[in-house]
């Protein structure tokens, strides 16, 4: 039990917009602060905070409650479990006797589910790969597929026998209680009787984040529609299916060193992908993409790629899931795979490099998508290509912040060819009507403000860093090293190869390079990463430009410099080894800050030049964010205290 003042001191402690703001994206709107509702899907925000009274409530969906109900409701916890969490997130101590008997119950139940599931994936897993019906039947097909061993044993495929009752007389027999076996999903309760649910089907295991199965996906081998294609676990108390994704937990890493996660439609998609050889892959599985699955991708990278179908639905689904992405402020792309292809028929047809190009090459970013369906769809039709661009604008006017909201526009500008002024005014009116319908009236705003002044940015001295970067690459290129991901109430540790990881950091992040040698050096290595073979130190030590040549040979000779002794040397590399994950990480960051602080001086030029008032709006406005931008990584490039 927790006790009384302790119960006090957490709630004292918890301030509602700070216990929200974990989650939902606030605005200050005068004495409230508002957001898109978590509890419903929103377009325009009608979810409210108020800081004052210390509750949240939402107009749209009448959601309500305090911080701790707030904890309650969206992570589904109980009482004492959010009482908790809000205790860890605030740093107050519990001291308390005996856990209560509820949080016993709960913890009980997770634990005895998670036993039982992996007690049912090593028995899929066994009758797969060492019983005769599964060699025969499951395997055959698999193999019939083409998919290798190491892929299947990677994501635990298994297989379940064609009986009624095969895994569940051996749970029975293994001592698992009934109840458990029916409230897994693992087992079916009809007419008094227990069947399992997975028969004679493949069964793929759905993983949490750390690596345990938690439910199941079988799929049908008949081709004859004698049920359905797939049949899948319930919801329980450790699988709740809008916020997994499926091969998250074996795709991670590669996400976070690609800084980039495609997102496809099924199981069999993902495995073939891996099994090409590319990794950053996830599925939203049977269920269309939720906002909290698109959080979870969120924690490893902004940037998402949509593999869909050309098919309608694939279409549709498309479609959906940009204007989700869109609204968490992060990057979406799209590729749309010929028709009757899926990735899984693309990668199993296609050498792995002509599936890479695919992917790169096609995919669109969704202005130019939707550009290209509206000249597709619309042709010469202006009611039509109306339409058309208002559904655009509306994607744009999701964005949350103004500078990409900016770019977006400028680039529509150019590819319909309607000027940017006009393109900014009705996308503004957009913006405007959102706000007027959501709930909370706008704060009487100061009358035009004077241009604020523009502070004078210095451009921070950038060949010293791009160098450090390739100095870094040079000598620890193939070197892996963790990085701490850290949100909500979790941290994890990914481990990332710090070549991957710089050069995908600088393309994700358009961060151009400026010294010649810097950027030679850097194109052999973004050519060789394709062919995922690091290049030589050779083949700069001896290439035929002589800039290079040195810039290569100081990058490797620097520890000699540092200390002759070999020891020393050996103790120096080490250390620098060693604090790798700081000495990447700083220096990608200083390099995105000299990128941030070019872009402040070329804006601060516009908006003098700027005369166009709309436009120029538009401009202070990116100013300030670039600014807050600055602060952020200049925040980020403090607390790294090692380097
Ligand atoms: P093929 O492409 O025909 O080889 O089959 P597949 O196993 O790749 O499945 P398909 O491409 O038809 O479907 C893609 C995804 O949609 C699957 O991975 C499932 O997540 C989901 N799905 C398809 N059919 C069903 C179904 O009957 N029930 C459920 N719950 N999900 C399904
Ligand atoms: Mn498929």
């Amino acid at each position: 039990m927790i006790p009384q003042e302790t119960i006090e001191a957490i709630t004292d402690a918890a301030r509602i917009e700070e216990v929200v703001g974990d989650f939902v994206s606030l605005k200050r709107r005068g004495q409230n602060m508002i957001g898109l509702c978590p509890f419903h899907n929103e377009k325009t925000p009608s979810f409210t905070v108020s800081p004052a009274k210390g509750i949240y409530k939402c107009f749209g969906c009448g959601k309500a409650g305090n911080a701790i109900g707030f904890i309650m409701d969206h992570e589904h916890l109980s009482y004492p479990e959010s009482l908790r969490y809000l205790a860890g997130k605030y740093g107050i101590e519990i001291k308390e006797d005996s856990p209560s008997d509820e949080e016993k119950v709960l913890r009980d139940k997770r634990e005895s589910l998670l036993h039982i599931h992996t007690f049912a994936l090593r028995f899929f897993e066994e009758n797969l790969w060492e019983k005769e019906e599964g060699k025969a039947i499951g395997l055959s097909y698999l193999k019939e597929r083409d998919y290798r061993e190491d892929t299947l044993r990677k994501f635990q495929v298994g297989y379940s026998p064609d009986l009624w009752d095969a895994l569940t007389d051996r749970a029975l027999n293994e001592g698992f209680a009934s109840d458990l076996l029916s409230e897994s999903g693992l087992s079916i309760q009809k007419n008094q009787r227990l069947y399992d649910r997975f028969r004679h089907r493949i069964v793929f295991p759905i993983h949490n984040l750390t690596g345990a199965a938690v439910a199941f996906a079988g799929r049908t081998l008949t081709q004859e529609a004698k049920g359905p294609k797939y049949v899948n676990s319930p919801e329980t108390e450790i699988y709740h299916k809008s916020r997994i994704l499926y091969g998250l937990f074996q795709a991670r890493s590669a996400i976070v060193a690609q800084d980039e996660c495609l997102l496809v439609e099924g199981y069999t998609d993902v495995l073939s992908l891996h099994q090409a050889g590319i990794e950053n892959v996830v599925a939203s599985s049977g269920t269309s993409l939720t906002v909290e699955q698109i959080r979870l991708i969120k924690r490893y990278t902004p940037n998402i790629t949509i593999l869909y179908d050309g098919d309608a639905a694939g279409l549709k689904a498309s479609y959906r899931g940009i204007d989700l992405i869109l609204e968490q402020g992060m990057n979406v792309r799209i590729v749309l795979f010929p028709e009757g292809e899926d990735p899984d028929s693309y990668a199993r047809k296609n050498r792995v490099n002509v599936v890479r190009d695919f992917i790169r090459s096609r995919a669109l970013n969704f202005i130019l998508f939707k550009a290209e369906m509206l000249k597709k769809e619309a042709g010469n039709d202006p009611v039509k290509k109306a339409g058309g661009i208002r559904d655009i604008l509306n994607s744009i006017a999701l964005v949350p912040d103004a500078i990409r909201r900016n770019l977006f526009i400028r680039e529509c500008s150019q590819l319909i060819d309607i000027p940017e002024q006009t393109l900014m005014f009705e996308m503004n009116k957009i913006l405007r009507s959102k706000r007027s319908s959501s709930p909370e009236p706008q704060p009487a705003t100061p009358p035009s403000p004077a241009p604020p002044a523009i502070p004078q940015t210095r451009s921070m001295e950038r060949t010293p860093v791009e160098k450090e970067l390739v100095r870094i690459l040079l000598n620890y290129g193939e070197l892996e090293f963790s990085l701490l991901i850290q949100s909500e109430d979790i941290t994890e540790e990914i481990s990332v190869n710090t070549a991957t990881y710089i050069l995908h950091q600088i393309i994700s992040n358009d961060l151009d390079i400026q010294d010649p040698s810097c950027a030679e050096i850097l194109k052999v290595y973004r050519k060789s990463l394709e062919k995922e073979a690091l290049p030589s130190i050779n083949t700069f030590i001896n290439h035929a430009d002589a800039d290079v040549a040195r810039l290569a040979i100081d990058a490797i000779s620097q520890q000699h410099q540092l200390s002759q002794n070999w020891t020393r040397r050996r103790i120096s590399v080490l250390n620098e080894a060693e604090r790798l994950s700081d000495l990447v990480v700083t220096n990608v960051n200083r390099l995105k800050l000299s990128l941030v602080n070019q872009r402040l001086e070329t804006i601060s030029k516009q908006i003098q030049e700027e005369e166009e008032l709309v436009m120029q709006m538009a401009r202070l406005q990116e100013h300030q964010e670039l600014q807050q931008l600055k602060v952020e990584i200049a925040h980020l490039l403090g607390r790294s205290m090692m380097y």
